[in-house]
C-alpha cells in the first residue's frame, strides 16, 4: 500500500488507474482502525477494482472542548491493517494540506435539515465540517463509489443528500453497523471507557432493541421512549437524546411510516456513545 500525504502524488496514482479504464472505492476514516472500519474496506474491495482509504482527524468537525487532541492516532498498526484488508492507496494530509487558509476562512457545505437535529443540535457544526471534508476529499480522490457505516446514521444521511443535491457522480454505500459480542457498537472512542464503563456501555444496543420491540407490540413511539430514558438512566448511562424517526429522512414518524430508525447518543465517563436501530412495524 502507497502511503502519502501529498495530494498530486494522490491524484497522480489516481490518475493512473481511471486512464486504464478501472475503477475505484474509498473509505475516509479519521484512523485508530477497527474491525467495523476494516469491514468498509474488505466491502469495498469486492465492489471495485482500486481501494483507496483516508486518515484525518478532521479539525473542522470538531467543537470546542471536544477530544481533537486526544483523539487516538495509530498509523503504522492502521496501515498494517489497511494492508491486510487490500487497500492500495492510504491518504494522510495534514490539516496545512486540507485547510492551507485555515478553517475560518474555508468554503464549507452545509445540509441543513438533516444535520440540525439530534447529533447535530449537541453538536453544533459538526456535520458542516463533516459535509466540508468529505466534499473536499471526493473531489481530490474522485471515486466511483464511497463506503459509511449506519453505526453513525445521520452522517451517513448527511452524505446521501450532499451527492445528491450537489450532483455528485458517486454511489453512496451504507454498511451495516459492526459490533462487539456484548452487543456495543464499535467505535475509536470506546477506547476512552474504562473496563467497569465497558461492562456498562451494552445496554445501549439493549435499550434500543427494547424500545423497537415495543413500538413493534404497539407502544406509541413517545411512550416507548420515555421507557427507554428511564432504561438508559438505570443502567448508568447519561442519555443525550434518543428519538425515534422516520428512516428515510429522519422525521418525526407518522403513524403510517413503517421504515424507522431509533437514533441515540449517551455519555459514559469521558465518551459519548452513539448508535442507532433500523426496524419496522
Ligand atoms: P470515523 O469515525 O473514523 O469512521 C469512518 C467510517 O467508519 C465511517 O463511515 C463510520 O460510520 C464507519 N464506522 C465506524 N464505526 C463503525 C462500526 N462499528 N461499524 C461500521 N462502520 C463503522 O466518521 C468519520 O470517521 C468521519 O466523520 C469522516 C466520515 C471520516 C469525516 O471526517
Amino acid at each position: 500500500m502507497i502511503t502519502s500525504a501529498n495530494i498530486a502524488e494522490i491524484r497522480a496514482q489516481i490518475k493512473t488507474w481511471r486512464q486504464r479504464g478501472e475503477t475505484i472505492a474509498f473509505v475516509p476514516t479519521m484512523g485508530n482502525l477497527h474491525q467495523g472500519h476494516i469491514t468498509l474496506v474488505k466491502e469495498a474491495v469486492q465492489r471495485a477494482d482500486h481501494v483507496v482509504a483516508s486518515i484525518f482527524v478532521n479539525p473542522m468537525q470538531f467543537g470546542q472542548g471536544e477530544d481533537l487532541d486526544a483523539y487516538p492516532r495509530t498509523l503504522i498498526e492502521d496501515q498494517k491493517a489497511l494492508t491486510g484488508a487490500g487497500c492500495e492507496l492510504l491518504f494522510t494530509p495534514t490539516p496545512d494540506i486540507m485547510y492551507p487558509k485555515g478553517l475560518a476562512e474555508q468554503t464549507f457545505v452545509e445540509v441543513p435539515e438533516i444535520s440540525d437535529q439530534l447529533c447535530g443540535e449537541t453538536r453544533p457544526g459538526h456535520f458542516r465540517g463533516v459535509a466540508t471534508v468529505v466534499c473536499k476529499l471526493f473531489n481530490l480522490v474522485q471515486p466511483d463509489i464511497a463506503l459509511f457505516g449506519k453505526k453513525d446514521f445521520q452522517q451517513l444521511l448527511v452524505i446521501r443528500t450532499m451527492v445528491e443535491d450537489l450532483s455528485m457522480p458517486i454511489e453512496i454505500i451504507g454498511v451495516d453497523t459492526v459490533r462487539e459480542a456484548s452487543g456495543l457498537a464499535m467505535s475509536s472512542r470506546n477506547g476512552y471507557l474504562t473496563a467497569e464503563e465497558k461492562a456498562i456501555a451494552p445496554a445501549l444496543k439493549r435499550t434500543l432493541d427494547k424500545l423497537a420491540a415495543d413500538v413493534q407490540a404497539g407502544d406509541t413511539p413517545e411512550t416507548a421512549t420515555q421507557k427507554a430514558l428511564q432504561q438508559l438512566d438505570l443502567a448508568g448511562l447519561k442519555p443525550d437524546y434518543i428519538s425515534v424517526r422516520n428512516a428515510l429522512n429522519l422525521a418525526q414518524p407518522r403513524s403510517q411510516d413503517k421504515q424507522l430508525v431509533i437514533l441515540a447518543a449517551a455519555y459514559l465517563g469521558k465518551a459519548r456513545l452513539i448508535d442507532n436501530l433500523e426496524f419496522s412495524r
